[in-house]
This record gives C-alpha cells, structure tokens and sequence, in this order.
C-alpha cells in the first residue's frame, strides 16, 4: 500500500456494502460509508461490531488485525462527503434507476481520477457507464464481490466499453491489498462465477424434480462429494429463491434455454417460500430439514 492509504467510499450499507467497508478498514483505508438514513448506517455498523467479534473468536481474523477498523469506518448520509474519495464502490439497491441516479450525482462530486465501481450482479457495467461522463468512463468499472464479503476472497474485475487498464490496474492492487483475489472477466450476463453458479443450481433443482434425490440428500452429497462448504439448497435459502429466479430469468433472456428457470423454483417464489428470510424455503421452515 502507498504510504498514505487510499480513500474508499461505499454507497449502500445493506448486506454487501458493509462489508465492503470493513475489508478495506480492515486493510487500513479511511472508508466513508453512506446509506440513506442513519437508522441503517447504525445498523451496519452494529452489524459490523458483531462481523469482527464472532470473527475473532472463531479464528477468521486475528484480533490485531481488526483494531482500529470500525473508527477508520465514517458513516455519513451526505453524498458531498465523499468528493475526495480515491475509489468509490457502489452496493445500493439492484435497480438501474437507482443507480443510474446515484452514479449521476457522484459524477458531480467525485474528483477526478477516481476510481468509480459498482458491485451489480445483473446490470451490464457498459450500461452503467454510460450514466457518468465520458470522461470519467475511462474509470468506471465492475468490482463483482461474493457474500459474506469479509469471508469469501473473490472479486470479479469486469471493464466495460471505455475502461482503462490504469483503472483495472487499480481496482486489482486495492482488492488484492485488501486480501481479496481479484479475476478479470469479461462484461457478459453472470460473469463467470453466477454463469456456472447456476448451471448447477438449475441442475439441483431438476433432481428434486424428478426425485432423484431430496434437497437435503444433495446438500449433503455436495458438501461429501464436491467440498462444498454449503449445498445448493441452503444457498438457495441464504441468497434467496427470488433472487436465484431472477438471476437465472436474466441469464435466461442472455443465452437461452440452458438457462430457463426451473418451474419448482417459481413455485417456491410464488408461494413465498423465499428462503431463510421468509423462514421458509428448501431446508428452512415447516415440513423441512
Ligand atoms: N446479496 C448478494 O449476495 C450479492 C452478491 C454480489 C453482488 N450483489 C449486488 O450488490 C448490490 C447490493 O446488494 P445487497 O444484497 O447488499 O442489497 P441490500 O438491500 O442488502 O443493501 C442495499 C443498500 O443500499 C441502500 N440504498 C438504496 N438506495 C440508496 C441510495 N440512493 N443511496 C445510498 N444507499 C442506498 C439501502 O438502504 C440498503 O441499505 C446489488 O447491486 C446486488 O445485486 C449482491
């Protein structure tokens, strides 16, 4: 790291965003954290607090490493607060509108030369591009992260049309400085990891289907047979069937058929039985294991 850390701002402080926070103050960056009410950047960084204590002693971090990082952590609902910022990750709401907005405003305020990314799952970075200046695109990129962000040390570095390779260059030395592994992927439906992701959560659904095995069994052989840590069941439950659905809709609209959504997960949606949020899903709730 340069001498003097890099300034890193995060817009959204829900699931993703705050932990895209912690890592880079955990790697010793000044981070602005910015939400839309206080209420949730109170409640991220009491989330934050638990993150590194449960962390410790379950052995993820070691406790000298995690001094300091919530004081390096600055929430504030300002979006002016965040002109001098070096890098800025963008986790809001997985709404064009709502980030073609935000990217809009920070366009205005940022300095120039900074680093812009956004963290979308399913919106074409080129698409959000092109909501910032020309001559800022030269700098707006993908940085594609995966839950739980302190936990899980991948990134996808995804250029869009204008990209530059100093911008890419960056966006590699920070994540990897902030002990993430950074890949570079191309700017295509799913990247590479949801791509393959759902092949096979579209393969585990059909074998319920057709009672091959039941979601428990599979969850099981999974983690068995493949050294998975979690099943396809369980992260459908975690990451959400309506999420799963939608994703799988959009790759579907991308490349097609292999894609299609299968109908027991549509009615997992349609019923409500969204996962562990709803307290009801494949291994969550009543009649499940
Ligand atoms: N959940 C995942 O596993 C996952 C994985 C990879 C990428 N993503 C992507 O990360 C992004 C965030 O997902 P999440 O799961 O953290 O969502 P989330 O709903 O947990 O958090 C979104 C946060 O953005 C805030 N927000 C909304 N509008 C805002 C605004 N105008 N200004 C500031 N903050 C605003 C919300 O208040 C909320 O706290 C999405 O683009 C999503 O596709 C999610």
């Amino acid at each position: 790291m340069a001498t003097k850390p890099e300034k890193v701002s995060v817009i959204g402080a829900g699931l993703m965003g705050a932990e895209i926070a912690l890592v880079y103050a955990m790697a010793g960056h000044p981070v602005m954290l910015t939400d839309t009410s206080d209420e949730a950047l109170g409640k991220a960084k009491t989330r934050l607090a638990d993150i590194l204590s449960k962390g410790v002693t379950r052995g993820h971090f070691k406790e000298a490493d995690t001094a300091g990082t919530l004081n390096r952590i600055r929430p504030t609902v300002k979006m002016a607060d965040l002109a001098d910022s070096d890098l800025v990750v963008e986790a809001v709401f997985e709404d064009e509108k709502v980030k073609a907005e935000i990217w809009g405003k920070l366009d205005k305020i940022v300095k120039k030369g900074a680093v812009f990314a956004t963290n979308t799952s399913t919106i074409p970075i080129s698409t959000l591009a092109s909501y910032v200046g020309p001559e800022r695109r030269p700098n707006f990129l993908g940085t594609h992260y995966f839950s739980p962000v302190s936990r899980m040390k991948l990134v996808e570095v995804i250029p869009a049309f204008d990209t530059s390779e100093a911008a890419i260059a960056t966006a590699f030395r920070l994540a990897e400085g902030a002990g993430k592994v950074a890949i570079r992927v191309k700017d295509v439906a799913g990247f590479a990891v949801n791509r393959v992701l759902h092949a096979f959560l579209i393969e585990a659904v059909r074998l319920v289907e057709e009672e091959v095995v039941t979601a428990e069994e599979l969850d099981t052989a999974c983690r068995l047979g493949l050294g998975h840590p979690m099943g396809p069941f369980e992260l459908m439950d975690a990451v959400t069937n309506s999420l799963t659905l939608q994703a799988q809709a959009i790759m579907q609209d991308s490349y097609g058929e292999r894609f299609r959504p299968r109908p027991l997960l549509k009615q997992m949606v349609q019923a409500g039985r969204i996962g562990r949020k709803a307290n009801a899903g494949w291994r969550v709730g009543p009649g499940t294991k």
